[in-house]
Order: C-alpha cells, then sequence, then structure tokens
C-alpha cells in the first residue's frame, strides 16, 4: 500500500506560494525551507506583536495555519430569530474580525463614555498572528425553522462516547469562536472586544483557554510536533496543512462532500476537552506509556523504528500480531492505516490546558482536543469510535466540547462578509449567489 502523503513526508517538499502566503512571519521565520504546520510547535523568540495572517480568503484562517502557542474556544448562545438578525450578527463579527487581525490605534471617545476598547493591549492594537475563526452548532439550525433546511448534512449534536462524562456546562453551543495568538493578551482581548460588542446577540455559554510549548531546535533542525501534558509528542503523523490539495480531500468542503453550495470552503470542527489524569501517567513506567501511545516518548519515532524520527511512518503490515505496536496503541485503533482507514483522515490542531485544581485535589489538566475535516462522520466520529475501549482510556476522560460547522471564508472588500453564502441560500431568489465563495485567497498584509 503506497501510505497518503503526512505532514512527515513533507521533508524535501517545495512548499508552493499558496501555503507560505497563508503562514505567519513567526512561523516563517523558524526555518529557511520549511514552514511551521499546523501542529508544530511554536519557535521561541519567533513570534512578533506585529505577526499578522489575514482573515481573508475561501477558506477562515486558523485551520490550517500554523497555530500559535495560545489558543481558546469559546461556545455562545445566540439570540437572532429570522435572517436578517443572522446576517447582522455575522457582519457584526467580520467587522470585529477585520479590525483584531489587522491591529491599529484604538478609537478614543469622550472620556465620560466607556472606552471603545479593554485597553489591556494598550492605545494601539498589535495583531500578534491573531486568528478568529467562527463555527456554528447544530442548535442553531433546529431550532430556527428558517434555518433548518440549511444545516450542513453532516452536522449533528454530540453524543456521549462510552469513556465521555459530559458535562452540560461544558458542552455544545448556537456558534463557537476558535480564537488563537502568540500571547494569551491578545486571545484574551479578542474575546472580551467581541463580548462587549456584540452583547445582545452572543452570550457566552463556556470557554477553555489553551497553549502550546514553545520550543528552541538547533538551528537547520526540522520543525517538531509540539507536546501535549503526557509529554508525548502530538501532531506527528497529522495530514500535511502545507498541501493545498490534500487539505481539499481531508479539510474543506467541496463539491464531493454532498452539502449545500453555501457550504463549500468551510470545515467540520469537533471540540473535545479531555482531562488528563496526569497524577496517575506519572507513576506508569515509561514502557507502558510507549506501548499506550505506539510512540517512543522523547523522540516520537514509531515503536518499529525507535532510533528514527517521529517522521517516521510505523508499518504496520510487518507486524500483524502487535508485538512491537500493540494492537490497542493509540496510534494503530486511530489510524489502523489500510486503504479503507484513508478516509477517515482528520487535521488535529490542539491546545493544552490548565484550569488549576479540581474538587478532589487532583490537577485538572489536560487536551483541548481540536480537529478538522470535510466530513463529520467519516472523520472525528469514525476515528474516536475506533478508539473507543483503548487502554489511554484509563487516564483520560472528556468532559466537553461540541461538533460546529466552520462557515467559508471571505473576501476583502464591503460585499463580502462571514455567512454570506449560508445567508444568500435562505432567500430563493438569490441561489445564485449562495453558490459562489469569495474570489481573494488568504494573503500576508
Ligand atoms: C487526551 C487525549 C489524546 C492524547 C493525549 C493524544 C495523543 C496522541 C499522540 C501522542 C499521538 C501520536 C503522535 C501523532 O501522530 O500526533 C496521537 C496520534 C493520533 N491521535 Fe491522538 N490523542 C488524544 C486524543 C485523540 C482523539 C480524541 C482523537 C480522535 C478521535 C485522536 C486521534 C489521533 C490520530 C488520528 C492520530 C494519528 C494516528 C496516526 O496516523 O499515526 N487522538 N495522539
Amino acid at each position: 500500500m503506497t501510505d497518503f502523503p503526512l505532514r512527515t513526508s513533507r521533508r524535501g517538499l517545495l512548499v508552493g506560494a499558496a501555503a507560505l502566503a497563508t503562514a505567519p512571519a513567526a512561523a516563517l521565520a523558524s526555518t529557511e525551507a520549511e514552514p511551521l504546520h499546523a501542529a508544530d510547535a511554536p519557535i521561541e523568540d519567533a513570534a512578533r506583536l506585529s505577526d499578522r495572517i489575514s482573515p481573508f480568503g475561501p477558506h477562515q484562517a486558523g485551520v490550517t495555519t500554523p497555530r500559535p502557542a495560545n489558543g481558546m474556544i469559546a461556545s455562545f448562545h445566540v439570540l437572532a430569530d429570522s435572517p436578517a438578525d443572522l446576517e447582522r450578527l455575522f457582519q457584526r463579527l467580520t467587522d470585529r474580525i477585520v479590525v483584531l487581525t489587522k491591529g491599529g490605534p484604538v478609537p478614543e471617545v469622550d472620556p465620560k463614555l466607556p472606552p471603545t476598547d479593554s485597553g489591556i493591549l494598550g492605545p494601539v492594537l498589535t495583531p500578534d498572528a491573531l486568528t478568529v475563526t467562527v463555527g456554528l452548532g447544530a442548535s442553531l439550525f433546529e431550532d430556527r425553522p428558517w434555518l433548518q433546511p440549511a444545516k450542513p448534512r453532516a452536522l449533528v449534536r454530540m453524543t456521549q462516547f462510552r469513556n465521555d462524562a459530559l458535562i452540560a456546562d461544558l458542552s455544545h453551543g448556537d456558534l463557537v469562536i476558535q480564537f488563537c495568538a502568540n500571547t494569551q493578551d491578545t486571545v484574551i482581548h479578542a474575546l472580551r472586544d467581541i463580548v462587549k460588542s456584540i452583547p445582545d446577540q452572543l452570550v457566552l455559554k463556556w470557554a477553555q483557554a489553551g497553549s502550546v510549548p514553545v520550543i528552541a531546535p538547533p538551528p537547520g533542525a526540522p520543525p517538531e510536533s509540539a507536546r501535549n501534558f503526557l509529554g508525548f509528542r502530538d501532531g506527528s503523523a497529522n495530514p500535511n496543512s502545507a498541501d493545498p490539495s490534500l487539505m481539499d480531500q481531508v479539510v474543506w468542503v467541496g463539491p464531493e462532500n454532498d452539502e449545500s453550495g453555501w457550504a463549500t470552503g468551510g470545515s467540520y470542527m469537533a471540540v473535545r476537552i479531555i482531562r488528563n489524569n496526569v497524577e496517575r501517567w506519572d507513576r506508569t513506567p515509561l514502557l507502558e506509556q510507549e506501548r499506550i501511545f505506539g510512540r517512543t516518548k522523547v523522540t516520537g519515532a514509531p515503536l518499529d523504528q525507535p532510533h528514527g524520527t517521529e517522521a517516521m511512518v510505523p508499518d504496520f503490515k510487518a507486524d500483524p500480531h502487535g508485538k512491537i505496536t500493540p494492537l490497542d496503541s493509540h496510534i494503530r485503533m486511530a489510524n489502523p492505516r489500510t486503504p479503507e482507514s484513508r478516509a477517515n483522515l482528520i487535521l488535529r490542531r490542539p491546545f493544552n490546558y490548565v484550569n488549576g485544581v479540581l474538587k478532589n485535589g487532583q490537577l485538572d489538566q489536560g487536551l483541548l482536543f481540536i480537529c478538522w475535516q470535510a466530513d463529520l462522520e467519516k472523520g472525528f466520529i469514525t476515528v474516536q469510535r475506533r478508539l473507543d475501549g483503548e487502554p489511554l482510556e484509563e487516564y483520560v476522560k472528556p468532559v466537553g466540547g461540541g461538533y460546529f460547522f466552520a462557515l467559508p471564508g471571505f473576501a476583502d472588500g464591503q460585499q463580502d462578509y462571514l455567512g454570506r453564502t449560508l445567508i444568500a441560500s435562505l432567500s430563493p431568489t438569490s441561489q445564485d449567489s449562495s453558490q459562489s465563495g469569495p474570489s481573494t485567497h488568504q494573503v500576508q498584509d
């Protein structure tokens, strides 16, 4: 079987101009030859407050763009009773996204009025590689008869898997926003801005912040996946996020996905707040930890090539009984690497989270798992079903999250806004305009 083009097979790959155009300056600064990929670790001293990621293009930013060191998922109830209300909400969101990702001086107002900005970034906003990615939950469509026909085909409310203990207050939502930026202050500032700007239409339901460790690789060394809170490299086998045609197959909704025309260029987003029992993990023997994942802890190399690198592809066919890589190891269950399992590829772009201490005295730490796919059922849901019963379950507990559909991207200019094709699809006279996406592509300012 020829293996699929993994993130790790990109070594030596010529990266197209389009991929370079979507990468923040911090990512490009990391190595001359290779841009960072979705789940690579951010590089020490490479990030700048002036890094700017354009929000414009056929797809929203924050999905295949390299992940900066900080992120947050915020889920909202939506107050919108008509297409006109929803359009207004989308236009207001678009306005704020454009302002926040561009940066610049905060407008001054009469001091007798509340300031226009929280001020936590000072009088001049810095873009700081901010991306703001908006998704819609099944409840937004299901609770509004006029919106029901437009619901993306595979969008459902997240149901409980066998190891889940979902907490209602940390789950689902009508609308979700993923904020990512170099620094945590920029993420918090953007959330505060949106909460303040749209109080009559968005009510915050839950939010979970996270981060990924910044690394300092030796000069010339290839990028590495960031480590999660179980100490393993996470993202090694991601599909190559710098390969636009692969991303068209794996991540972005296209004509072959049997969705309404308005959804073209969007993506399904699965979010899971997964608590890690780190105390128990830290007392588990190294060899057992490695067998649970199927990779070595220090380098991330597959167990059948223990002196290799995380870039190497395991050969499960040569180990049919799982003597080297256990059949129930995380990587083998998540991706058995059969011709059939190629249809279940997902792009993972998670963050680690720390929430202090649980009532029982244990550390409340874990993974803010976020993955992207063109088909939710074939992607996350199938992979999670395969993982049900894996030995890793003894150490992890999913407690929240939800499924969302990230809207297609939008073009620079007065005529376009986030969600325009959805709104146009609601009016029978505007069917044609709902089919066409924005004409510009993401470019770095
Ligand atoms: C706390 C929970 C989790 C942890 C700590 C974790 C950790 C890891 C690690 C260390 C790897 C190996 C390196 C890599 O390729 O990234 C991996 C691979 C992978 N994980 Fe997870 N993971 C978790 C949850 C999930 C979930 C919920 C899913 C999807 C349902 C998932 C899907 C995958 C996939 C598809 C791979 C790549 C397998 C391959 O192609 O070799 N993981 N994960």
